[in-house]
């Protein structure tokens, strides 16, 4: 019988670096084969994680927010438009010959407009706006570097899926996600047949699936990116209630392969806990790596912030809740998840910041100025009890 790994068994070693700055490394990234993002980050299609809110700070910050599918296809579908005129508005400045909605409208009258400055902007404004917005010279060089930004919602594979996913795209999605428990199974092989025959000119991410045979089954079937993670989320009761599932290290490395092999990316999905394991699913060779419980309790996660306690003794919490579990579901047929208060956590951005820190030190660690070279760089080693242990701040428990 095989042994297989998950995020605490492992770490990675530290290499010879010649990473001068940090701030050097390059996060970018793809999302599918053909849409790119700055940052490898994306936020869980769950309905106490993203909704519009969510993510168009995902889409602000360079990440991808996937709009959870426990909803109306209306309001989905809002959501995307949303995001779609967000990413549109942006697209626009400075490209009036590009401009949809108004011909006139140039990167100056835009820029005057903001900061209501009477003279046209310098060099310098122009790279501190660029950088605001996460424009970069070869973005900006890249006619369809805009066009190639992941709008992404969640969709199912029974009921009015397509229906669904058709109103998704005219509302401005590019990238569908298919957002099932178990991806290698004939309706998922089927939806994707769908929605590629009915639908021109969108992408399909599909999963979640555990296996190199899972990986080769959605690919064959014209997957264009790939969610890898079965039963490992925080919240997660699959293996409990059916011990089904894979721990993730392995699991990770055993699926990148086929997607190499068909250079199609993929997703690390759940189970990270910390920055180190987001290092440690990129260092699987993954390609992103989607958050629920890390995002969940933001400022932009849906839901209310609950006080519990008075001042000045009182606490914030919000919900997180399992796709899955009996509180999502309303009954108790085929509960595969739990429910949790979680602390409120602010805004999102703090913590994206946070992580994106982590991934470049990381970076800097195993010497990669990308996540190309962080790849091909990053080594594990097999960790004992004591090293887990060791890897924690310690001396409290002392
Ligand atoms: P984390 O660990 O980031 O995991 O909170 C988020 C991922 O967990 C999956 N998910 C579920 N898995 N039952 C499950 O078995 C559920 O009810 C459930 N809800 C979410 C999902 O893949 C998500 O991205």
């Amino acid at each position: 019988m095989k042994t297989y790994l998950t995020y605490d068994d492992v770490n990675i070693v530290p290499k010879f670096s010649e990473v001068l700055s940090r701030e050097d490394v390059d996060l970018s990234t793809r999302f599918t084969k053909n849409t790119t993002m700055s940052t490898p980050i994306v936020s869980s299609p769950m309905d106490t994680v993203t909704e519009y809110k969510m993510a168009s700070e995902m889409l602000d910050r360079g990440g991808v927010g996937v709009i959870h599918r426990f909803q109306s296809i209306e309001k989905q579908s809002l959501d995307m438009k949303r995001i779609w005129n967000q990413w549109d508005s942006w697209y626009n400045i400075g490209n009036s010959k590009r401009d949809r909605t108004d011909h006139t409208r140039t990167f100056e009258d835009w820029y005057k407009g903001v900061r209501h400055w009477n003279s046209p902007p310098t060099k310098s404004d122009y790279e501190d706006l660029h950088e605001l917005l996460w424009f970069t010279d070869e973005a900006t060089k890249d006619e369809d570097y805009w066009s190639k930004r992941p709008l992404c919602a969640a969709i199912g594979t029974t009921g009015d899926y397509l229906e669904r996913a058709q109103e998704l795209v005219k509302n401005g999605c590019n990238v569908l996600l298919i957002d099932v428990a178990h991806g290698h199974h004939k309706l998922v092989g089927d939806a994707l047949e769908e929605i590629k025959k009915n639908i021109s000119r969108v992408e399909v991410v599909a999963g979640n699936i555990a296996t190199k045979e899972g990986a080769e089954f959605l690919l064959q079937s014209g997957a264009d990116g790939i969610r890898v993670g079965i039963g490992n989320g925080s919240l997660c009761e699959t293996r409990i209630r059916t011990g089904v599932g894979l721990p993730q290290v392995s699991t990770l490395l055993d699926v990148v392969t086929i997607c190499d092999d068909f250079d199609v990316p993929c997703i690390a999905d759940g189970g990270i806990r910390n920055i180190g394991d987001v290092c440690k699913g990129l260092g699987c060779g993954a390609d992103s790596v989607m958050l629920g419980s890390l995002f969940s309790g933001t400022k932009e996660s849906p839901g209310q912030i609950e006080k519990i306690g008075e001042w000045p003794n009182e606490k914030l919490f919000k919900k997180y809740r399992g796709s899955a579990s009996r509180d999502s579901k309303g009954n108790d047929k085929n509960v595969e998840g739990n429910h949790k208060v979680v602390p409120y956590k602010g805004k999102v951005y703090r913590l994206l910041s946070d992580i994106e820190d982590g991934i470049r030190s990381s970076f800097s660690y195993v010497g990669a100025n990308n996540l190309s070279e962080y790849h091909s760089k990053v080594e594990f080693v097999r960790v004992t009890q004591a090293g887990t242990i060791e890897a924690k701040p310690h001396l409290i428990g002392e």
